[in-house]
């Protein structure tokens, strides 16, 4: 089976993919995991650049992945991937420089371990960046360096770098980024951007770094995305709200939840998490067809939003290629099966793909 359907693959490795019906209109991204840049798997690797012409690290960029300890940084493979990125001719992308996960504690520690100092967490902050940015200087394109700073009702969120340094740190945070690769495009990420409230105050945020003459480039819309969430409406009108502030548009995490959650919600709050039930993982034996229809027609309303918005967006990225790899099999439940991206578990591209690229060949 694996051997027929990576003949299928290699075979159609000079076909078409979706960065050819697309291209055009905006970057085609992915996010990969460390095993997918190995180059060990000829199917996940053929399917990976028929498919995309741009590439972020999930998790090895991370500053747990590459700054574990202070001092003690780990760049295999943060090197490797953006050596397959650079070996396959594809655009790559930074995430990510400041966030309140995935960030060693030590960062916020001083050495007698009480709460680190405005000083020291500032020159931590400016040594992380300086030497993340500066190692990769000229070879990426853009960076996420600030991500989910704020909550989805617009008040800054009680991150430990905002407890220390204050929302200052923000701006000190794009400062440094801009010192370190001048000519790096450096983005503004976050989830639930579609909720007014939130909307308004990244819009607030990113005029207040204008005014101060930073460098924001793009404003990142996660986009994990929701058979009813975000409406049409409010996604739009976030785009064009952050558009108008003379940035690019970036949708950079997309991904469907269609999986039933024990409390409603949206958005992608990592911290966030219940326990397994049979009840909330309906569908493990495969999808029904009218859920599988429900799921490929909200595909197809979000890529017709996108086309129709390609001159504000300048990137979409899925987070993730395979069904198989996705965060959301074990968020904010450990062990379901989820159905969020474009590929399946065996990195076939679903029917729907097929759509999406003739909406765009129209
Ligand atoms: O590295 C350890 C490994 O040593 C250990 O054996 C393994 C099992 O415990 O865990 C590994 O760490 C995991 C890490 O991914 C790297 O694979 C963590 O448990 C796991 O929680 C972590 O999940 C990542 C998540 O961010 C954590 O915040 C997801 O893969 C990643 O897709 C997700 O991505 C974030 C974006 O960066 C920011 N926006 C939200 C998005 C979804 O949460």
């Amino acid at each position: 089976m694996i051997a027929v359907l990576l003949w299928l693959s290699v075979s159609n490795a000079s076909a078409q993919g979706l960065k050819d019906a697309l291209g055009e209109s905006f970057l085609v991204g992915a996010a990969l995991s460390v095993e997918q840049t190995t180059g060990h798997d000829s199917l996940v690797t053929a399917t990976i650049t028929q498919h995309f012409n741009c590439i972020v690290a999930e998790n090895c960029m991370k500053p747990e992945a590459l700054q574990p300890q202070e001092g003690q940084f780990k760049w295999r493979k943060a090197d490797r991937f953006v050596k397959f990125g650079e070996e396959h001719g594809m655009t790559v992308i930074g995430h990510v420089l400041v966030w309140h996960a995935q960030t060693p504690d030590w960062f916020f520690k001083d050495s007698v371990g009480n709460t680190a100092s405005k000083e020291l967490l500032t020159q931590r902050m400016r040594t992380h960046i300086h030497t993340v940015v500066g190692r990769y200087k000229g070879r990426i394109k853009g960076w996420d360096v600030v991500n989910e700073a704020f909550e989805d009702d617009g008040s800054y969120r009680q991150s430990q770098w905002y407890q220390i340094l204050g929302p200052e740190y923000i701006e000190l945070a794009y400062r440094f980024a801009h010192e370190a690769d001048p000519a790096a495009e450096l983005y503004y990420n976050d989830f639930s951007m579609s909720v007014p409230a939130k909307r308004e105050a990244v819009c607030r945020l990113v005029r207040q770094l204008k005014e101060k003459g930073l460098r924001v480039d793009a404003i990142g819309m996660q986009s994990h995305n929701g058979l009813t969430w975000p409406s049409n409406e409010d996604y739009e009108a976030s785009i064009e709200a952050y558009a108008a502030l003379g940035c690019q548009v970036m949708i950079t995490e997309l991904d469907m939840n269609v999986l039933p959650n024990p409390e409603s919600f949206s958005g992608a709050e990592v911290s966030l998490s219940f326990d397994y039930s049979e009840k909330m993982d309906p569908y493990k034996n495969g999808l029904p067809a009218d859920v599988e229809q429900r799921i490929n027609e909200r595909w197809i309303e979000f890529f017709d939003l996108y086309k129709r918005h390609s001159h504000q967006i300048s990137r979409v990225t899925l987070w993730g290629v395979s069904d198989a790899q996705s965060w959301m099999n074990d968020w904010p439940i450990t062990g379901r099966t989820a159905y969020p991206l474009l590929f399946d578990r065996h990195y076939q591209p679903k029917p729907v793909v097929d759509d999406i690229m003739k909406l765009f060949k129209k």
